[in-house]
């Protein structure tokens, strides 16, 4: 049997989106748009690992579509939708947590980063976590999902937590083992002010990262302040080795400009660091400028962002009915 190729992927609405999520995952959405059928959900189930003021966490949910929309997702093309408004989601989550081990779980880094010193106080949701996001992608059966590299770990528990459902119950190839898609050049942008950690929506200063929605102003200043090297730019990736927040802009430099990184080290080789940042702020500001516009302007019509939530929520809850009842039908469940 020929399986039909189905991209599913999800984003926390935690906050403000930045260019690692915009480079890392939603422009690879945008494409895949054109060439597969795609379902993009803002996953607030997941959000809620952490705790989450109730109010901001709607707007949040709004803002995660909004960013969607700016950044190019066309909700008659797409499914968009938000991961709580199918049920599905959480009750393959339960029997998915009955197929995945603990051992599996020990090993996931994330919780180990996020749970931080004191494990004992984690949410047990946020232990959780990996099985509930293959709950999202095993529920739509989806073959493909594009993530940036942080979430590969996550993916592959995805992969063996339905390898194991498919052996427990006897089912070959009920669920496919789904395909990361991770951007090759670009798969982790890091933090502006420490190039060893991922840029990230959680790490407290603002000037580690660029926001989408930040202004000209803002991008202009955080490019300036971000850390980078007293030395002029080497000819070659080697001597870059040692140097991760020079690395970094170079990279991003070289993925907006939609260079090798080769080119821009012939390109730029020999000038001094603020050479590159005036480029690079450019760029950035002509890539993201336009998006964190359109971000704002659809913030102004919260009902038609609703109503994008609501029409993706009947499509997902379709497909979604229909696996699950096969699923219950493969455990047993009445
Ligand atoms: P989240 O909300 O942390 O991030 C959303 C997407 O952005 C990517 N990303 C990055 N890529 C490159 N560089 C960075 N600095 C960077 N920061 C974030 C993430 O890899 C992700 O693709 N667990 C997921 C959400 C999720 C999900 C799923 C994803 C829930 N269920 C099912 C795929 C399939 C998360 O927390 O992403």
């Amino acid at each position: 049997m020929v399986k039909k190729n189905l991209v599913f992927s999800g984003v926390q609405p935690t906050g403000n989106l930045h260019l690692g999520n915009y480079l890392g995952a939603l422009k690879n959405f945008v494409s895949l748009q054109k060439e597969m059928e795609c379902i993009y959900c803002v996953v607030d189930l997941h959000a809620i690992t952490t705790f989450q003021n109730p109010m901001e966490l709607k707007n949040n949910v709004l803002e995660t579509v909004a960013s969607f929309l700016a950044t190019g997702l066309d909700p008659n093309k797409s499914i968009i939708f938000n991961q709580s408004s199918v049920s599905g989601h959480a009750e393959l989550a339960w029997i998915l947590n009955c197929v995945s081990r603990i051992g599996w779980l020990n090993r996931m880094t994330q919780f180990k980063d996020k749970a931080g010193s004191d494990k004992e106080k984690a949410s047990v949701g946020l232990y959780v976590y990996p099985n509930l996001m293959a709950a999202d992608i095993l529920l739509y059966k989806a073959t493909h999902v594009p993530v940036g590299a942080d979430q590969k770990q996550h993916l592959e528990l995805s992969r063996d937590i339905a390898q194991k459902f498919n052996k427990d119950f006897n089912c070959k190839d009920f669920f496919p083992l789904p395909e990361p898609l991770i951007p090759k050049n670009i798969s982790r942008v890091m933090s502006l002010r420490d190039g060893t950690k991922k840029m990230s929506k959680s790490e407290e200063s603002d000037y580690s990262r660029i926001n989408l929605k930040d202004s000209p102003d803002e991008i202009t200043k955080k490019i300036k302040k971000a850390k980078s090297d007293s030395e002029e730019i080497p000819d070659n990736l080697k001597s870059l080795e040692n140097k991760p927040e020079s690395l970094n802009l170079i990279n991003i430099f070289a993925e907006i400009s939609k260079n090798s990184l080769e080119n821009v080290l012939n390109e730029m080789s020999g000038k001094e660091y603020s050479f590159l940042k005036t480029k690079l702020t450019d760029l950035i500001i002509s890539e993201i400028g336009p998006v964190g516009q359109e971000i704002n302007k659809l913030l102004k019509d919260k009902s038609h962002l609703e109503k994008v939530l609501k029409k993706g929520k009947e499509k997902a809850n379709i497909k979604a009915e229909e696996n699950i009842k096969n699923i219950r039908e493969k455990v047993g469940l009445i």
